[in-house]
């Protein structure tokens, strides 16, 4: 979701497609829909479809406009979902033009904050690292600073690879998402009632 107060445009034009070039692949069979103008109110609006196109958009978000970026991306699955996901070994490259955008349209006090599941190696019982190299990318490359990591405990989550974990039981079940608090600046904007959680 991107508030704004005074949408310009209902529809984009952009050329942008999805995240493409000669290093990525994207599996979507449907490339997502150009962004239309969902829902409007005094306080913003929301837009639904592509959100690459959007943020590359500058009539409807302007460079370093905005405080806070919420988002849990395809994950990099083995499993695909419908929707499409690129292997964990593509995923680094695929996010690129993203974080390249996410870093444009944020506020110098922004934060960007990543909701990425984990994933496992095809064909053997141990972790891919890529929502770790991909926080480490967005560190190096564009400068990100972590501002806080979070795990999101979610004990309702399937028991996957069935493999390892309900036929030969040798893995545990995971239970938890990555939350990555990334901010340019060591002190990113603090939402006030911070503190009450905190104190
Ligand atoms: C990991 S899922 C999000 C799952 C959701 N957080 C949940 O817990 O149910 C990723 C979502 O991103 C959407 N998506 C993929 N590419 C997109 C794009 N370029 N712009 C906007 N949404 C996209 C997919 O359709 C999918 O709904």
């Amino acid at each position: 979701m991107i508030t704004q107060d005074t949408p310009k445009t209902e529809s984009l034009n952009s050329e942008h497609g999805l995240p493409m070039s000669s290093q990525t692949v994207a599996i979507a069979e449907t490339p997502p829909p150009t962004p239309q103008l969902a829902f409007t109110t005094g306080s913003g609006c929301i837009y639904c479809g592509d959100s690459l196109q959007l943020l590359n958009n500058q009539n409807i978000v302007r460079p370093g406009s905005v405080n806070i970026i919420m988002t849990s991306p395809p994950f990099g699955l083995v499993r695909k979902k419908e929707y499409g996901n690129v292997d964990a070994d593509q995923y680094v490259d695929w996010f690129r033009p993203f974080a390249e955008a996410f870093y444009n349209v944020l506020a110098d006090n922004g934060s960007l904050v990543i909701d990425i599941g984990g994933s496992w190696i095809s064909g053997q019982p141990t972790r891919s690292l890529y929502h770790y190299e991909l926080l480490i990318m967005l560190c190096r490359e564009y400068h990100f600073h972590l501002a806080q990591e979070f795990y999101w405990w979610n004990p309702s989550k399937l028991p996957t690879p069935a493999e390892w974990v309900t036929v030969r039981r040798i893995r545990v079940k995971d239970a938890v998402n990555c939350v990555w608090w990334l901010s340019k600046t060591p002190y990113p904007w603090e939402y006030p009632t911070l503190a009450s959680f905190t104190s």
